[in-house]
């Protein structure tokens, strides 16, 4: 049977992760289609569970500014003013905030371990679908999780509440200045199995 390469099918495989971005900004009513298309994503009881807050212009500074506390927190970054330290405190921060738009996906944490499994797969769900929207847009997208997501000081200096909300992924969003080249992927035979009797 003949499949046509229709749309849906070319941005699955087309679409990659974008490290490098213009400095152009995404406009608001490209990023509401571009969420919309990620909330038809499947979702048990129809919770929707994914939220986002989309830290962009000035917005970026205080989101950036505690990252870098919470790395150094961590001991990621050294916690002293050394120059060197400082050097490298601020090409990270110049690096984070070149970035258009940082994008949290976060969700309400769910003490039933069953039903925080649904609420995450579906979020989960919702970024895929959205970064695959997002391709179609000429929008790129890198999904990160970095260790300051579980740093609950982090929420609390960018308006989230630890307590309630737990962060899912953070997207970095912008026009790609570069895409980079297709990695390929293992022939699926040598991860599927059928089982017939
Ligand atoms: C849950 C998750 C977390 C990721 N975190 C990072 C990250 O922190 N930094 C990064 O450079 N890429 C991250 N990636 C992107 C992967 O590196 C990327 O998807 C993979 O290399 C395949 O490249 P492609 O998306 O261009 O096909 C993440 C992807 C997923 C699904």
């Amino acid at each position: 049977m003949e499949v046509w390469e229709i749309d849906i099918l070319k941005a699955i495989k087309e679409r990659r992760s974008v490290h490098t971005f213009k400095e152009e900004l995404v406009n608001e009513t490209i990023l509401k289609e571009i969420f919309t298309y990620g909330s038809y994503a499947p979702s048990h009881y129809m919770k929707e569970s994914w939220n986002i807050k989309i830290y962009e212009k000035a917005g970026k500074n205080a989101f950036v500014d505690a990252i870098m506390k919470s790395y150094q927190r961590i001991g990621m970054i050294r916690d002293n003013n050394d120059p060197k330290t400082l050097k490298m405190i601020h090409s990270m921060k110049n690096f984070l905030l070149a970035i258009p738009h940082h994008a949290v996906v976060y969700f309400e944490k769910e003490d039933d371990q069953v039903r925080y499994e649904e609420e995450y797969s579906s979020v989960v769900a919702f970024i895929q679908n959205s970064q695959l929207a997002a391709w179609e847009y000429g929008v790129g997208m890198l999904w990160t999780i970095t260790p300051y997501m579980h740093d609950p000081q982090v929420g609390e200096e960018i308006g989230l509440d630890g307590k309630r909300f737990k962060m899912a992924a953070v997207m970095q969003i912008g026009y790609p200045a570069r895409i980079p080249r297709d990695k390929g992927r293992t022939p699926i035979e040598e991860k599927l199995e059928f089982v017939r009797e």
